[in-house]
């Protein structure tokens, strides 16, 4: 039943489109698909190569069930390798660290970076065969910093599916953002879609972040930039800080905008000038999930204590509303229903789920005048987009 209304919702076009079954967020069995033919086969993102700039620099995570650990080797390269230990299965590395090699913490057997194994302790008169015993090795790609794995070995390139987006990237300048802070991971209680919707749609700012995001970059000034089902941007006005004494005498703050870009399944970001906030979403199960969030900006500045406490009581308010959610679609009475402009996105990302789950592509990739702005070439100093209200 879930599968039946699974292709008729996310073959909706905006008008008609709806929200997602509610069995989709909670159902063991739709899960195990999603893990398949998303997670286990799609690129999933990672971090950005700022997360991990010097050799054996580490970020371990768990994809579709599997244990990884992208590395930085002594060459500079990044590689993702499986974080399961050759001998007994024990899972080897947890979180973000640096290591010049990779030591199992059951019986130290010990791996290169490139994932060889390069020694068995107390192995006794029995010969291991070392070149059978390698760390198994998967697919990684970088694009403007962005760190992508797959565990598909025939996964096909990333750059042909971006294409089109260069320009929101480059005018961003995110190629020159090679400070990051440091990575935070947190479990939520709800299906990863609940998150990945949220964070496309800026419909929920006046109601949810009433006194945070929406005196700030309220709902009304949110537009869609241009998408499909394989990645959309959004938009909105910020009121900035006053940047000059006269101007906060004045009391005329200026207006600034921002990008927020979706790269399904797991990738959303929001790009300002000079910096870059970004989230990614893991299942960790039917109902669960685990959101790991990072800044990378062009030059290397403390984030003030307030700021991150600000960041943190938005995060706070969007994991509530979603966790709320969750309950809600435990339900199985009630369906949900219709969605409106302002979720263009979310309907952007429904059409990637039928995309991976029953290989038909439904979108109609779709511009806004917003989009228009981006066509010409960046200018030297800085974004092209225009400033209001200065
Ligand atoms: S399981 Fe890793 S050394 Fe035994
Ligand atoms: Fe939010």
């Amino acid at each position: 039943m879930v599968m039946t209304d699974m292709l008729r919702i996310t073959a909706q076009h905006l008008g008609d489109a709806e929200a997602l079954p509610f069995q989709s967020y909670r159902d063991p069995e739709y899960f195990d698909v999603e893990q398949r033919e998303i997670f286990g086969s799609d690129w999933v993102f990672v971090c950005t190569d700022a997360d991990l700039p010097s050799a054996g620099d580490y970020h371990a995570l768990v994809i579709a069930d599997e244990p990884l650990v992208v590395i930085r080797g002594k060459n500079g390269e990044l590689r993702a390798l499986s974080n399961v230990c050759r001998h007994r299965g024990a899972v080897m590395l947890s979180g973000s660290g640096n290591a010049n090699k990779v030591v199992c913490p059951y019986h130290a057997w010990t791996y290169s970076e490139e994932g060889a194994l390069s020694g068995v302790p107390h192995r006794g008169d029995v010969q291991v065969d070392k070149e059978a015993h390698c760390l198994r090795r998967f697919k990684l790609e970088t694009w403007f910093g962005l760190v992508f794995v797959s565990l598909n070995d025939n996964a096909p390139p990333l750059a042909p599916r971006f294409r089109g987006l260069e320009k929101y990237f480059s005018n961003f300048r995110v190629g020159s953002f090679r400070h990051a802070s440091e990575l935070e991971v947190q479990p939520w209680q709800t299906n990863w879609k609940l998150p990945m919707e949220n964070f496309v749609e800026g419909y929920h700012f006046f109601a949810v972040h009433r006194d945070t995001v929406e005196p700030a970059a309220p709902t009304r000034d949110c537009f869609y930039v241009e998408g499909h089902a394989d990645w959309s941007i959004t938009g909105g006005s910020q009121l900035e800080q006053p940047a000059t004494f006269k101007d906060w005498i004045m009391r005329k703050p200026s207006e600034v905008e921002y990008l927020s870009i979706c790269l399904p399944p797991n990738f959303v970001c929001n790009l300002y000038e000079g910096y870059m906030t970004w989230a990614r979403v893991l299942p960790t199960g039917p109902t669960t999930c685990e959101i790991a969030t990072g800044y990378c900006s062009a030059v290397s500045h403390p984030v003030s204590e307030e700021l991150e406490a600000f960041s943190a009581r938005i995060f706070a308010e969007d994991r509530e509303i979603c966790e709320s959610v969750q309950k809600g679609v435990s339900s199985r009475r009630v369906q949900g229903g219709q969605l409106v402009e302002l979720e263009r996105a979310v309907v952007d990302f429904h059409q990637y789920l039928g995309k991976r789950l029953f290989n038909e592509d439904h979108s109609r990739p779709f511009r806004t005048e917003h989009a228009v702005r981006f066509d010409g070439t960046r200018t030297e100093d800085g974004p092209s987009m225009s400033r209001t209200g200065t």
